[in-house]
């Protein structure tokens, strides 16, 4: 046994998981990086892994504090404490597949269907299929062989400026739009939105190549692309308060950065998101088409490929899709709930109702991220 252990270190400093440090694992801690830092340290007489320890080892992308509430609660029901390692999807797989078949990793969460994809793809998820959360997670929203469960809902919509673009609702009303000579009439700026390499991007872009092909699709983006108020910089936060300052007056972003600015207890960020109204897309006409619904994407999660804690995984994803997981696991970061019946947070039902896109389930706009970079790419979508 090893003598070496890893201590998990969240951004406060405090020690939020413990796996064993094999000479080879030391050698990875460069891959430790995001959300947390790492040291390694000598703690002789401790236990991790093995097939009977109550332990559940989780390599996640989130980073909400109160999904720490969601392990809290695993605990005290299953006795089973979760190790934590946080870091960006794409170092999780660089991280896990340089452990290869030694690797702790139990359960492995992300977020948007693209990474979901990547991950099953890069044969790091085990098959699961597993009965009770077929039951729980609507079928559009999970991998079609089991491999992965979304266990929250995120809408990627469109954002306008209350005071600048009054009828906008009235005039923009399905992604389609934001291609029409509408965005820029009457001496506006136009579209905010970040790059094409980002996954939210992509997985949308993806959505509408599903539905459309790509001839079209790549007249639709040289159309986004002709209609931007500036080129794509900054993530979705930043497209907010450029959209509150008036920098364009439309923007694509996920419904939980506006949620964040509304629940905040800085003034100037409330007072961003109060200048900020909320267009769901897509709500009528061919359900085939133009009415086929917003955008939703998923964070989820599944088993790693070589889990040691494979009945403490399972349990643990089953307990993501339960009521009383969900309504913390969601509200954490401002998300909708994936489980039928949890109660939307006030402020996101104030956003208003919507239908989802389920034409275009979460594993065919995964798999068309890279198909639909390449037609970002050829529009000139930075
Ligand atoms: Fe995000």
């Amino acid at each position: 046994m090893s003598d070496y252990y890893l201590l998990i270190v969240n951004i406060n400093s405090e020690v939020v998981g413990l796996t064993p440090m094999t000479l080879k694992r030391r050698l990875f801690l460069g891959f430790l990086v995001g959300g947390g830092a790492a040291l390694a340290v000598a703690l002789p007489g401790c236990q991790s892994g093995g097939p009977t320890a109550k332990v559940v080892n989780l390599y996640t992308a989130r980073h909400y504090e109160a999904d720490n509430q969601v392990y809290e609660g695993f605990f005290k029901k299953t006795g089973i404490k979760v190790n934590l390692v946080e870091a960006p999807a794409d170092k999780l797989i660089e991280r896990i597949q340089s452990e290869g078949q030694n690797s702790p990793a139990d359960v492995i969460v992300t977020v948007d269907a693209g990474n979901l994809v990547n991950t099953k793809n890069a044969n790091l998820f085990q098959k699961l299929d597993d009965g009770q959360l077929n039951g729980a997670v609507p079928a559009n929203y999970r991998d079609n062989e089991g491999y992965w469960y979304g266990f929250t809902r995120r809408s990627r919509v469109i954002l306008y400026n209350k005071a600048l673009f009054k009828n906008a609702p009235e005039v923009i009303k399905t992604y389609e739009d934001l291609a029409s000579d509408v965005v820029k009439a009457d001496g506006r700026k136009g579209i905010l939105v970040r790059s094409s390499g980002n996954v939210y991007n992509q997985s949308l872009v993806a959505s509408i190549l599903n539905t459309y092909g790509e001839e079209k699709t790549l007249a639709w983006a040289k159309g986004v692309v002709n209609n931007m108020a500036r080129q794509p910089e900054g993530n979705d936060t930043a497209q907010l308060k450029a959209l509150a300052a008036g920098v364009g007056e439309l923007a694509i972003s996920n419904t939980y950065y506006l949620a964040r600015l509304a629940k905040s207890s800085n003034p100037e960020e409330r007072d961003i998101a109060s200048k900020i109204g909320v267009i769901f897309p897509n709500q009528a006409g061919d359900p085939q088409s133009q009415g086929r619904g917003s955008h939703f994407n998923i964070s989820g999660g599944g088993i790693a490929k070589n889990a040691p804690n494979r009945d403490n995984a399972i349990a643990f994803l089953q307990y993501l899709a339960t009521p009383e997981a969900q309504a913390v696991f969601a509200s954490s970061n401002n998300e909708y709930p994936m489980v039928q019946g949890v109660p939307v947070d006030s402020v996101l039902q104030g956003f208003g109702t919507f239908k989802e896109d389920t034409r275009n389930d979460a594993v065919t706009f995964g798999r068309k991220n890279g198909d639909a970079l390449k037609v970002m790419n050829k529009a000139d979508w930075k």
